[in-house]
């Protein structure tokens, strides 16, 4: 059985793609198979985040019925499994994303979960993205035009039958104007909040060097509340601290030399 879980937010900016990257590099440390899908067709930067460079075929040309999904899937160096979308302002020429959960559909049976990045707003894209959904986790800042965002996001997600899991709330500071897990979840219906990650200039910094905060400082602060996040999804105690030698500090340390 493969989990489609979108992460959606509404606002722009909020860390959805933060939220995919640093999910998808740990679960695959914790040998999860899971494949991570650039579903932000008109502005995607997944790949951005994680420095993989031009692909020769992506999600694009899945779309235009040029490729099959397997053609469009990449092994980042860490091992997570990722189908990008095509950068140049050409891609969308033709691309028809309401042909997106076919395409979704092809991964049905190869990996255990796919992790599906989206746009901003609540347009076409975001409603084919929400249509190949079986899940969804919506990301937040703590303060309200994101919340209302968010919310008006969940709202399309159950009107398209999707499950909304929970709540990231993302780049919370500690300032007496943020709201506070309780308001969030009371304004979401009663939605529990699966996370709240500190704003982290280790997050900023590892986004310009094109890796996951979980691969450049595993144990920022943001790093931690990921890796919390992450068991959150899956529902389960995820072992990821083998020592030293761990996949993410080998990794770290490959990218420090
Ligand atoms: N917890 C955080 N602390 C500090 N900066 C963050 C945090 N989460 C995200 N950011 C920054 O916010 C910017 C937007 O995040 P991004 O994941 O691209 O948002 P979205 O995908 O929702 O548009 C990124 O450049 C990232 O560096
Ligand atoms: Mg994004």
């Amino acid at each position: 059985m493969t989990r489609v879980l979108s992460v959606a937010s509404g606002k722009g900016g909020v860390g959805k793609t933060t939220l995919v990257s640093n999910l998808g590099a740990i679960l695959t440390e914790a040998e999860k198979n899971v494949t991570l899908v650039d579903g932000n067709l008109t502005t995607p930067n997944l790949s951005m985040h994680l420095g993989i460079p031009l692909y020769p075929v992506t999600l694009h040309d899945v779309l235009k019925d040029d490729a099959m999904m397997p053609e469009a899937m990449y092994v980042h160096p860490s091992g997570i499994k990722v189908v990008p979308s095509g950068i140049g302002i050409d891609d969308m020429e033709g691309t028809d994303s309401r042909h997106l959960p076919l395409a979704i559909e092809e991964l049905m049976g190869e990996t255990e979960m796919v992790l599906l990045d989206t746009a901003a707003g609540l347009g076409q894209e975001t409603v084919s993205t929400l249509e190949a959904s079986d899940e969804l986790l919506l990301v937040t800042h703590p303060n309200m035009p994101s919340l209302t965002d968010a919310l008006k996001t969940k709202n399309l997600a159950e009107d398209f039958g999707v499950d909304v899991i929970g709540a990231v709330i993302n780049s919370h500071t500690g300032s007496k104007q943020e709201l506070n897990e309780r308001e969030v979840s009371d304004m979401l219906d009663g939605l529990p909040v699966l996370g709240k990650v500190p704003y982290d200039e280790k997050v900023p910094e590892a986004v310009a060097m094109k890796k996951p905060v979980v691969h450049h400082d595993p144990h920022s602060p943001a790093s931690k509340e990921f890796k919390r996040i992450a068991s959150e999804v899956v529902a389960e105690e995820l072992d990821l601290d083998h020592g030293s030698r761990g996949l993410l500090s080998r990794i770290s340390s490959f990218f420090r030399s």
